[in-house]
């Protein structure tokens, strides 16, 4: 089971945080269990891996069997928490070269996260010849990239299989009732799923917006959810035997004392995706109220060439967080080279695991030493249960540190400026006099 290691953090307060943060988590554990906070009518997820509709769940595991059946490859269509769950969890257990390795299952094309007709169209010609099916993806059923790749690749559905066999091919993930994706899914006759209107779009891999999508590429969903129903009893403790309390404290600690930015780090370059999911779910959930640590992740050991020296010596506002797994079976070991003209002999014999491990705990150290504080997030083999213990504790951790914030964890009034502006700009009725507003403003 996944565990939390402060050890390395604890040293830069200037006072332990433990029972000064006690109150505020215990309060904070209650409105995500009791509610009475603030956001309170967007607690599904809280008891989702147990409450879950076994109905909907059967349905997903079928469609995934058809789609799997029927198509080479499957075209995920939507946005930030409609969008970076599922590609987290495809990438980490299945590999970010998903696409390219031999395998049974469909390819997992993710577009409808953004606005450029070259990420669009290379989608769109690497499925043109092959037999795919689409998953459309939005809670609000309104937002406009997933919407607009939405008409790309439902008229190319439509051109190669007929209306009514383009109509079996689109599975639509969105509210149970509003909503034009809703609107459009009904009255085309696509098989939907749903969104539960008391789970926000960042705490919603654990629903149909996460879970077709990746039991497509063939990952356990069920295995997936066992570990989160295992992580959800333990987050329900209060107290500091709680990886989740654990974490809040000390990150909402340490932000208190000037540390601003939060590294997620992660030695496996599968996880960048995961780390995206994290970024929207901390970044959205506490980034209000001109307050919040701001989050950001870095994939080692690449990026300590690159942003090693930053985080070594840069300015002193940054906390890391570190998810280590358990080592992968199937290791390689590094072979025996009689010339040893590399001098690397040394290594010969050993599994990349291990010098993966020296390279994590050299860098804690010397992170440490340089000033930044280190918490450790041990999680299991790097499987579908774990990912479901990860996702869950990271979701409880996130409740709990907005709460101890001071903010509504599950609100994001930020997301409408832009939408509003680009909106205005386009032309969308309705939104004229600001259009005009905006030009002018461009101009100056
Ligand atoms: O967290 C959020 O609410 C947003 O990032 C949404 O997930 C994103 O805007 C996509 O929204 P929707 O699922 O309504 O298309």
């Amino acid at each position: 089971m996944l565990t939390v290691d402060i050890s390395k953090a604890a040293p830069f307060l200037s006072a332990p945080c433990e029972d000064a943060l006690r109150p505020a988590l215990a309060q904070a554990a209650k409105w995500l269990q009791n509610g009475g906070g603030k956001g309170d009518d967007f607690l599904g997820w809280v008891k989702l891996p147990e409450a879950y509709d076994r109905d909907e769940f059967a349905r997903i595991e079928k469609a995934a069997a058809k789609i799997k059946g029927d198509s080479k490859a499957l075209v995920v269509i939507g946005i930030g928490g409609s969008y970076l769950g599922a590609r987290g969890v495809v990438e980490c257990l299945c590999s970010p070269n998903y696409n390219l390795r031999k395998k049974d299952t469909p390819n997992v094309y993710f577009i409808g996260n953004g606005l450029s007709s070259a990420a669009l169209r290379e989608v769109y010609e690497l499925v043109e010849d092959v037999d795919f099916s689409v998953n459309v993806i939005s809670k609000s059923g309104t937002t406009t990239e997933p919407a607009v790749a939405f008409r790309f690749f439902k008229a190319l559905l439509e051109k190669k299989y007929g209306k009514a066999g383009a109509a079996k091919r689109i599975y639509a993930t969105t509210d149970r009732a509003r909503g034009a994706l809703k609107g459009l899914a009904d009255a085309e006759g696509y098989e939907t799923f749903v969104v539960p209107d008391d789970v926000g779009g960042r705490y919603s891999v654990l629903t149909a917006v996460g879970l077709l999508p990746i039991a497509v590429a063939g990952v356990d969903i069920r295995a997936l959810m066992e570990g989160a129903a295992d992580m959800m009893k333990l987050c329900r403790e209060d107290g500091y035997s709680n990886p989740a309390w654990q974490y809040a404290a000390m990150r909402n600690a340490l932000y208190r004392e000037g540390k601003k930015t939060e590294l997620l780090a992660c030695f496996e370059p599968s996880f960048r995706f995961m780390a995206e999911w994290w970024k929207q779910l901390y970044g959205e959930s506490e980034g209000k109220e001109q307050k919040g640590i701001f989050p950001a992740s870095v994939d080692f050991t690449a990026d300590l060439h690159s942003m090693g020296q930053y985080i070594q010596q840069g300015e002193r506002m940054l906390m890391e967080t570190v998810v280590r797994f358990e080592p992968d079976d199937n290791q390689m070991l590094v072979p025996h080279d009689d010339a040893d003209g590399d001098g690397l002999n040394f290594l010969a014999g050993k599994t990349l695991h291990e010098i993966n491990t020296q390279a994590m705990d050299g860098t804690l150290l010397a992170h440490v030493e340089g000033g930044v504080p280190n918490m450790i997030v041990r999680a299991g083999k790097r499987d579908a249960r774990t990912l479901g213990e990860l996702i869950y504790f990271f979701e409880y951790a996130c409740g709990l540190s907005g709460y101890v914030l001071g903010v509504n964890p599950f609100d994001q009034p930020g997301v409408e400026a832009y939408k509003k502006n680009m909106f205005a700009l386009l032309g969308k009725p309705g939104y004229e006099a600001m259009g005009d507003e905006l030009r002018a403003k461009l101009a100056k």
